[in-house]
């Protein structure tokens, strides 16, 4: 594609001016797209009713054309204009989670571009709970669709650097509004059928689920890789870093030995591992992503730990793995999806 001049903002989330979001909401309006933040990671938007903004996105990202977007809304009044009717468990998903890292798929009732939904009869809509976000939405009062602001297949953006060096000469603008807060994207909730299904594990929890809407399943795709997954975009390459990502299931010092055997043969090794670890274990490079015993820490690091090694330094990557409880699950599910192997200690 060719290179288009990119427009940049800095806006203070607790202080947002208004001039700029008008400038960037303008370009919107005007059918192009715009990175900003969400609370989860940044998304590229554009206006969710036009096809050919919408198809913006999907050049600049490189995105594939059958994965259909998430809509993003100001309130539940805007949910209710591009589906075709709220189911009684979205209404108390609504009210419990949003604004909030959660994106519910309902029916749709056609009023979106057909390639936001990839031809599908539902839509995903969500509504963000980032200053910077809702501001832009308020101003452009339009439906944005917004993937994350990653080139296609690259780890999500936590932060604006993330998204100027995927995305800059492809898009028209890019909001900086500091690094986002929960750091993995929303959980996507199916809730089309009978009983919540959720298709993409995220920043709510099954726990949190199930506490306001009672017994949610686990779409069967995310537990069993034979099946195929319900959302689109599951099946792909996603969040790869540079260098190969190994995942080490096993205790430090299983961890320690892969890395001394990758240097025996002259690689240089790069680690991901909690606070707790960090002092212990020898590598080429080290990148501490918070705590084990606060998953929620390791979920806002990732992404930026993922990015931060180069091939000019790194040939392998490893990262330990973390329970798969609560927000460990998510996490859990962007480490295998963007790992080439998994590595497993015999027990
Ligand atoms: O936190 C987030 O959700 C971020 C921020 C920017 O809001 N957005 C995000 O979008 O992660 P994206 O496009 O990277 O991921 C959207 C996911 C994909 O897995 C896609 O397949 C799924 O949602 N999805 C969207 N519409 C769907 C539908 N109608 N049915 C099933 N899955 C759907
Ligand atoms: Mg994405």
């Amino acid at each position: 594609m060719s290179t288009t001049e990119t427009k940049f903002w800095t806006i203070d989330p607790s202080n947002v001016d208004s001039i700029q979001i008008e400038e960037a909401a303008a370009l919107l309006e005007d059918n192009q797209a715009v990175a900003f933040p969400t609370e989860t990671v940044y998304g590229l938007g554009a206006n969710a009713l036009d096809e050919q903004a919408v198809q913006g996105i999907f050049a600049a990202k490189g995105r594939p054309a059958d994965n259909p977007l998430i809509v993003h809304v100001a309130d539940k009044n805007q949910i209710e204009e591009v589906v075709t009717h709220i189911p009684q468990m979205a209404h108390k998903l609504i009210d419990a989670f949003t604004p909030g890292p959660l994106t519910l798929i309902l029916e749709s009732n056609g009023s979106c571009a057909s390639n936001v939904t990839a031809g599908l009869s539902s839509v995903g809509v969500r509504i963000p709970d980032h200053p910077v976000a809702r501001a832009l939405l308020q101003a452009c009062r339009l439906p944005l669709a917004a993937p994350s602001a990653n080139r296609s297949g690259r780890p999500s953006p936590t932060s604006a650097e993330h998204v100027y060096k995927d995305l800059n000469g492809r898009v028209a603008g890019i909001v900086d509004g500091g690094a986002t807060g929960v750091g993995v994207e929303s959980t996507v909730v199916d809730c089309t059928g009978d009983r919540p299904v959720i298709l993409r594990p995220g920043g709510i929890t099954k726990e949190d689920l199930e506490e306001v809407v009672g017994p949610t399943d686990f779409d069967p795709a995310l537990v069993n890789q034979k099946e195929k997954p319900k959302s689109p975009g599951m099946k792909y390459t996603h969040y790869a870093p540079e260098a190969p990502l190994w995942l080490v299931e096993g205790d430090l010092d299983f961890l320690q030995s892969q890395v001394d055997q990758l240097q025996q043969n002259d690689k240089r090794v790069g680690v991901i591992v909690s606070k707790e670890h960090a002092e212990q274990i020898q590598a080429d490079e080290v990148q501490v992503c918070g705590s084990r015993d606060h998953l929620n820490e390791v979920a806002v690091h990732l992404y930026s730990a993922l990015r931060s090694f180069s091939t000019e330094t790194i040939d392998v990557i490893l990262c330990e793995s973390f329970p798969e409880q609560g927000m460990g699950y998510a996490v859990m599910n962007r480490l295998k999806k963007a790992a080439t192997q998994v590595i497993t200690q015999d027990k």
